[in-house]
């Protein structure tokens, strides 16, 4: 057996020096432990046993090969609290069911039919600009995927009081979890429901939120479904292939929850990424422009449009390279392990950081610089699997992956079918790695109209 590297642990005082380290300097902290100890390295703290793992080969045992020997950490009985039994938090054969049910409405053909969806909430964006004005980037982008996000799942027909009060509540709930998900102290009131002031304030939005999905449920349930192919129709309408039974209420309400929240703001932080990233590259920007002009002209982007549009593809996988929303993920092993002669005890948590993966030199040259042409590079063609995995792999690679393709390489070549956007000049964004990989400060930019 292979040792595992580990900085010396002194219970308890590790914990403290380390921890303020951890929390501010996220990026900084788990670079430092990766090139000090390498591929695999124990980074244990009291009470849990965790290690860093950056080698491919072993995030693809992970992720597929052993996937069955893993579960959802910690973390997600907090999250059950707000996202309930969904394909996000659920694990074992009730995902493995779950999943099978909800596959079919991100078949690619359904996705294709949302995609006048995503090119009208864009083109409502761009009416509320002022040719010359600075936007906030990043509330545009949300305004967007939100409007995106509630359209694909109950139709254009929700009436606009309901549509309101889902788009109100939904960004504070996530706010509110984001909170939580910071402070262990917190994640564990949340968990055994102690009410203190951010735990009774989610629990209040929550029941907000409630009562007006299972109002909206209720009210589908009553009407007859003459073919709507929106996204909760699907979900009413899904059946065990061997036993022919469908979701309860109560089960379409989580994952209705698990959609809002995995399915709009990392959609948002992909697409305000990619603009700055843009916005820095002005030669790139350029080039991007003339191909959705060569494919697009002047009429609005399609479903079809989207294998033409070749350099944008590029431009969005280069910027989920270089800026991954989900940043890091982790899985608890449920036995103890062997993986590639490294021994995981039972109990333990595995942590690979996207992130840096994507930056290592070992796999992209130059990792640092915004290259979207290496996409078409000879030498990309080498690289291992899982080098690259914005979302993820195996048995919980992201259900929406098509659905985000789609949604991102539609609404940015229809902002270039209309805008020029421009970033002030040597604005710098940082960021700022939370449950996703946001930015530091909102990134504003300069709207021309072409
Ligand atoms: C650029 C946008 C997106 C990125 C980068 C992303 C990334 C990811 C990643 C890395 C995972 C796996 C997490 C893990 O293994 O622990 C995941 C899971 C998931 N994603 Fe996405 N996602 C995106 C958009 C979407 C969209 C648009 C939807 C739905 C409309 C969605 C729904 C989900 C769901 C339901 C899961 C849980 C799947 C499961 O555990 O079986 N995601 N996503």
């Amino acid at each position: 057996m292979k040792p595992i590297p580990r900085r010396r642990l002194i219970p308890v005082i590790t914990d403290l020096l380390e921890y303020s380290d951890a929390a501010n300097n996220t990026i900084a902290y788990t670079k430092g432990m990766v090139d000090r100890y390498g591929d695999v390295c124990d980074v244990s703290f009291t009470g849990i046993r965790s290690f860093f793992i950056h080698e491919p080969e072993i995030i693809k045992e992970m992720l597929t090969t052993q996937s069955g020997k893993f579960k959802r950490t910690r973390l997600f009985r907090a999250f059950r609290k707000f996202l309930g039994d969904g394909l996000f938090t659920s694990d074992g054969d009730f995902h493995k069911q779950q999943r099978r049910l909800i596959k079919p409405a991100f078949y690619p053909q359904r996705v294709a039919e949302y995609a006048s969806i995503m090119v009208q909430c864009a083109g409502d964006e761009m009416d509320t600009w002022v040719a010359g004005s600075t936007i906030n980037i990043n509330l545009a982008m949300t305004n967007i995927t939100l409007q995106v996000i509630t359209k694909t799942l109950f139709g254009s027909q929700l009436a606009p009081e309901l549509a309101e009060r889902v788009n109100r509540d939904m960004p504070l709930a996530f706010a509110v979890m984001g909170e939580i998900v910071q402070n262990p102290f917190y994640v564990y009131c949340l968990e055994k429901e102690i009410k203190i002031p951010v735990v009774k304030r989610f629990f209040k939005i929550k029941a907000r939120l409630d009562e007006v999905i299972d109002h909206i449920i209720s009210t589908y349930r009553k009407e007859e479904n003459t073919g709507k192919l929106d996204l909760l129709s699907m979900l009413m309408e899904a059946r065990d292939e061997d036993t022919g039974s469908g979701m309860t209420d109560r089960q379409i309400r989580d994952e209705v929850m698990t959609f809002f929240l995995a399915g709009h703001e990392t959609t948002t932080l992909a697409l305000s990424w990619t603009l700055y990233l843009l916005g820095k590259h002005p030669e790139i920007a350029g080039r991007f422009r003339d191909e959705v002009k060569n494919v697009i002209g002047n009429r609005k982007p399609v479903a079809a449009d989207y294998q033409a549009l070749h350099l944008t593809k590029n431009i969005f996988k280069e910027s989920l390279r270089l800026y991954p929303p989900a940043w890091t993920f982790a899985r608890e092993c449920t036995e103890d392990l062997i993986i590639k002669d490294y021994h995981f005890p039972k109990g333990s948590v595995l942590w690979t950081v996207t992130y840096l993966v994507h930056h290592d030199k070992k796999h992209f040259h130059d990792p640092e610089d915004f290259i979207p042409d290496r996409w078409d590079e000879e030498q990309i063609k080498e690289l291992p699997k899982y080098a690259y995995f914005p979302f993820g792999g195996g048995n919980r690679m992201c259900i929406g992956e098509g659905f985000a393709w789609m949604e991102g390489v539609l609404v940015l070549a229809a902002i270039a079918s209309r805008f020029r956007l421009t970033l002030p000049d040597g604005f710098v964004a940082e960021v700022r790695p939370m449950f996703s990989l946001k930015m530091k400060e909102p990134v504003f930019m300069k709207v021309e109209q072409l």
